[in-house]
């Protein structure tokens, strides 16, 4: 959603621990307040993604998905949203979850277009494509 082409790079992930990685170096761009949408159908990676940057943001908690909890908060440092079972972001603002945005975190949302009328301008995107079992396309910017 809302990305610019033209600005996206690439990189092909071969593994899952390519994409940890991978994530883990993504996390050396990012600055405190970031909010990232990722991209993607399910099984896709995102929440993989998730964990290699919150291990380059220096935070070795388990990183599990929020489906359940909507959004998970690693001490204030990353704010990891799934907003799959989110209806709308009138929901999500009703729920407190839209103040962490600005909280100074680095915020990484998953599902993010269920909520796409309360993300904050100048989101980051991160879109990653399914090629095979193992391999993925990763577009980042
Ligand atoms: N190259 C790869 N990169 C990331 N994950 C991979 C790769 N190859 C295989 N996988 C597997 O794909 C699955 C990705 O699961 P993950 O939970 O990260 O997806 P997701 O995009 O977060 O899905 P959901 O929308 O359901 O939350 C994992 O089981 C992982 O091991
Ligand atoms: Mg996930």
């Amino acid at each position: 959603m809302g990305y610019n082409n033209i600005r996206m790079a690439v990189f092909i992930s071969r593994s899952a621990r390519d994409t940890i990685n991978f994530g883990k170096e993504y996390a050396k761009t990012l600055r405190a307040g970031d909010v990232v949408i990722l991209n993607g159908a399910m099984g896709a990676g995102k929440t993989v993604f998730c964990k290699g940057v919150a291990q380059g943001l220096g935070i070795f908690d388990e990183i599990l998905s929020p489906t359940y909890a909507y959004m998970n908060d690693y001490g204030g440092k990353l704010y990891h949203y799934d907003c799959y079972r989110l209806k709308n972001g009138a929901q999500a603002e009703a729920l407190g979850l839209c103040d962490y945005f600005y909280a100074g975190g680095v915020c990484l949302v998953e599902w993010a277009e269920n909520i796409k009328d309360v993300l904050p301008e100048n989101c980051k995107t991160v879109t990653m494509e399914i090629l095979s079992d193992s391999e993925r396309r990763i577009l980042y910017e």
